[in-house]
């Protein structure tokens, strides 16, 4: 498989977003993470903090690159060549919802969806959780 993308909102990256993409770098020539610029305003981050912690966490990774959307998922993949979106599934309760995604991708532009099931180590961990954390106080370090 050539190129797939690694979308997300990333705010902030975690290690469980990390944990899926190096694995989706040994499966794939070339893997694309996406930060959805859509809803960037309401969150902690800015993009560009986004993009920057991701460049610098995947600087090991020679064909993984970083990069940031706007507008619909697929239209992004249509005009750079990607074949795959490829999502980390944590648990039942992520499912439904990136059913939906995957099927709505697939009806709109023929777009296939890779899921790929998180590292038991960090199937609790997400970046909304992290930021409540870091907001009062607790320890993030082994988190992100
Ligand atoms: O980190 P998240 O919140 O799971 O990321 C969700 C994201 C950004 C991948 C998803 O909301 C998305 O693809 N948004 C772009 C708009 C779009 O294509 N919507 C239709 C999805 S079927």
């Amino acid at each position: 498989m050539g190129r797939v993308a690694c979308p997300g909102s990333f705010d902030p990256a975690t290690n469980g977003h990390l944990d899926i993409i190096r694995r989706a770098a040994l499966l794939h020539d070339e893997v694309i993470v996406v930060v959805g610029a859509n809803l960037a305003k309401h969150g902690l981050f800015t993009v560009e903090e986004r993009v920057s912690m991701l460049e610098e966490v995947t600087s090991d990774l020679p064909n993984v690159s970083v990069g940031t959307f706007r507008g619909l998922l697929v239209d992004f993949c249509r005009s750079n060549g990607v074949s795959a979106i490829v999502k980390g599934l944590r648990a039942v309760s992520d499912f439904e919802y990136e059913m939906e995604m995957a099927q709505m991708n697939y009806r709109l532009a023929q777009i296939e969806t890779l899921f790929m099931t998180a590292n038991p180590l960090y199937s609790f961990l997400r970046s909304s959780l992290v930021r409540e954390i870091a907001t009062y106080g607790g320890d993030i370090t082994s988190l992100v």
